[in-house]
């Protein structure tokens, strides 16, 4: 059983702190950082780019666990990867061939994510599963943090993990939105081992990293 990784969205941080929040989440035991990246095309949402993970870069040596919801994504990859991104997640909705841009992001030796949103089916990715480092989950449509998590799709989490035991696959599967300490349990025990986390480690507790996060590790 993987040890279960808490990836803290700093989608819900305090942006005009933003180097400063990054360090508060390696002081309290955050395992990578989930950086939401939206181009206000794939979703209607605009945040951050390659300049600001740059900068970022440097206030940390955790991975930087980039969620690329841009479309299209294949010319841009390369910017991430320069940037300071180790893992490079992309939707398979955003690009016209997916196998190059998993090549792609392998050429960059950087692990390489698939993120499925809740209404995407397995199917999409399933010629991809022994190629792959990561399957991100969406458990909320993509585009916004706070929002209410989709039980349904603990199914799909349920059913990958089947497939990856039955086929001693190495990949992680990391769920994004709307996590809770009511479903993280839930989440692990369906297969997920990487938790996503925005609202929750930021807002709950007076927005105490250390304990929220410790809460979320322990589920
Ligand atoms: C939504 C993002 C998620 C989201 C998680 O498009 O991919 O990472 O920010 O935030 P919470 O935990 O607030 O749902
Ligand atoms: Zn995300």
């Amino acid at each position: 059983m993987k040890k279960i990784q808490i990836s803290p969205s700093i989608l819900s941080a305090d942006f005009s702190q933003l180097g400063n929040e990054i360090k508060r989440l390696e002081q309290g035991g955050a395992d990578m950082i989930h950086v939401d990246v939206m181009d206000g095309h794939y979703v209607p949402n605009l945040t951050i780019g390659p300049p600001v993970i740059k900068a970022l870069r440097q206030n940390t040596k955790l991975p930087f666990d980039v969620h690329l919801m841009i479309s299209p994504v294949h010319k841009y990859i390369k910017d991430y990867a320069d940037a300071g991104a180790n893992i490079i997640t992309i939707h398979p909705e955003a690009t016209n061939n997916l196998k190059d841009s998993i090549d792609l992001i392998k050429k960059l030796n950087k692990k390489v994510g698939i993120s499925l949103n809740p209404e995407s089916k397995i199917d999409l990715i399933k010629s991809f599963l022994d190629k792959i480092d990561l399957i991100l989950i969406m458990s909320v449509n993509p585009g916004f943090g706070g929002q209410k998590f989709m039980p349904e799709v603990l199914d799909k989490i349920k059913e990958l993990k089947k497939i990856k035991d039955k086929k001693k696959l190495e990949f992680d599967i990391e769920i994004d939105g709307g996590i809770n300490f009511d479903n993280s349990k839930l989440a692990i025990e369906a297969g997920a081992n990487i938790l996503v986390s925005g609202t929750t480690i930021f807002k709950k507790n007076d927005g105490n990293i250390k304990k929220n996060i410790d809460l979320l590790k322990s589920s």
